[in-house]
């Protein structure tokens, strides 16, 4: 039996919704396996602006430092996206975030449930079988530097910066992970232009020879791009920097179907956090329309990856298996050979995973 303290982290938008039935199914995995799980719940984005003008309150802060494991929603409202000159803006509190905690790994698995192969608009020949983990760096590169204006404001910049130690633990992350699964590792850059990138791959190429086991291969990010749609299951382990993972995981959460489907774990030397890669999606917030099975997915991570707790973690992939399996869809996974009646909203989604369980 294992008791662990989990911090829920809704934040904004359909982050409420989905991270609600994230926690029903982390109960039911504690009633089902005996375990205690001892829950509190704190504030972020747009809602810890509103409540208390930080997007990141020490207190939540505080919270997260000495919880087990966090299990996030999503940050974001377009009233900051479409004001550019907003000072205070939601995201600055999942950045901090993800400094203060050290996250420095985001690990975002692409896997496709064979029963969805129809819904990715990739032919499903060429999706079969794909299964691909991205590390992305989490707390360096463009988005930590030094940014700002000058030429009285006309001209902005933002700098984008890595070090060594930072690339070399990310990089040992991702060698690990490949000797779990088909030993093959593909780092992403741009190297032909960047120093940050070439700094990466002095470094990337420097533990290859630790990891002579590794079928290493070096990428540039655009070609990336384009080889993840034209054939997604060439790749196993892929470690990137920052903005080219997040660019990157958005097009291949395409190979699983939808951006509902993927979860992600965002791990350092402290408290895990484990959320969907999904932002707040403010267009259908409140609707019910949500797919939860990314929040669900992101608390399978969390049992795993922070827990050691490898069966439950099974347990709930396999429930939203048997779901996908018996037909059921949220609307963003369905497609025309869904049933009208199988299509079903965040809460009864959410219902159909814990039947299973
Ligand atoms: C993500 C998101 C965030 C990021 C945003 C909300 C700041 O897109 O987690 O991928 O860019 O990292
Ligand atoms: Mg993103």
């Amino acid at each position: 039996m294992a008791k662990k303290n989990i911090l829920i982290v809704p934040g904004d938008g359909i982050g409420q919704e989905v991270t609600a039935v994230g926690k029903k199914v982390l109960d039911a995995i504690a009633a089902k396996f005996n375990h205690e799980f001892i829950y509190d719940e704190a504030l972020i984005g747009h809602v810890a602006i509103e409540a208390t003008g930080n997007p990141l309150p020490d207190e939540t802060l505080l919270k997260m430092k000495n919880s087990d494991a966090v299990l996030f929603g999503a940050v974001g409202h377009p009233k900051y996206d479409n004001d550019p000159s907003a000072k205070v803006r939601p995201e600055q509190g999942l950045l901090k975030m993800r400094k203060e905690l050290g996250l420095y790994a985001n690990l975002r698995p692409i896997k496709l449930f064979d029963e969805l192969l129809s819904a990715s608009s990739i032919k499903p020949e060429i999706l079969k079988g794909a299964d691909i983990l991205f590390f992305r760096e989490l707390t360096g590169d463009i988005y930590f530097g030094e940014k700002g204006r000058k030429n009285n404001g006309d001209t902005a910049f933002d700098v984008a910066e890595y070090s060594r130690y930072e690339v070399e633990r990310i990089g040992r992350k991702a060698f690990e992970a490949a000797r779990t699964r088909k030993k093959k590792l593909c780092s992403v850059d741009k190297a032909n232009v960047l120093e940050t990138s070439r700094l990466w791959r002095e470094v990337i190429q420097k533990l290859a020879l630790e990891y002579s086991d590794i079928e290493v291969e070096y990428q540039f990010v655009d070609a990336t791009a384009m080889l993840l749609i034209k054939n997604p299951c060439r790749f196993d382990v892929v470690v990137t920097a920052n903005l080219f993972g997040d660019i990157l995981t958005d097009e291949a959460s395409q190979i699983a179907g939808s951006m509902g489907m993927l979860a992600s774990a965002s791990i350092g030397d402290g408290t895990g956090v484990y959320e969907p890669i999904h932002g707040s999606a403010h267009d259908i917030t409140g609707k019910g329309v949500a797919n939860p099975l990314s929040s669900i997915l992101s608390a399978a991570l969390l049992l795993d990856i922070s827990f050691g707790l490898k069966k439950e973690s099974e347990a709930i992939i396999s429930a939203v298996d048997a779901v996908l399996k018996q037909g059921f869809r949220t609307r963003d996974i369905a497609d025309t050979n869904t049933a009208k009646e199988n299509i079903l909203g965040t809460d009864a989604m959410g219902e159909a995973v814990l039947k299973f369980l």
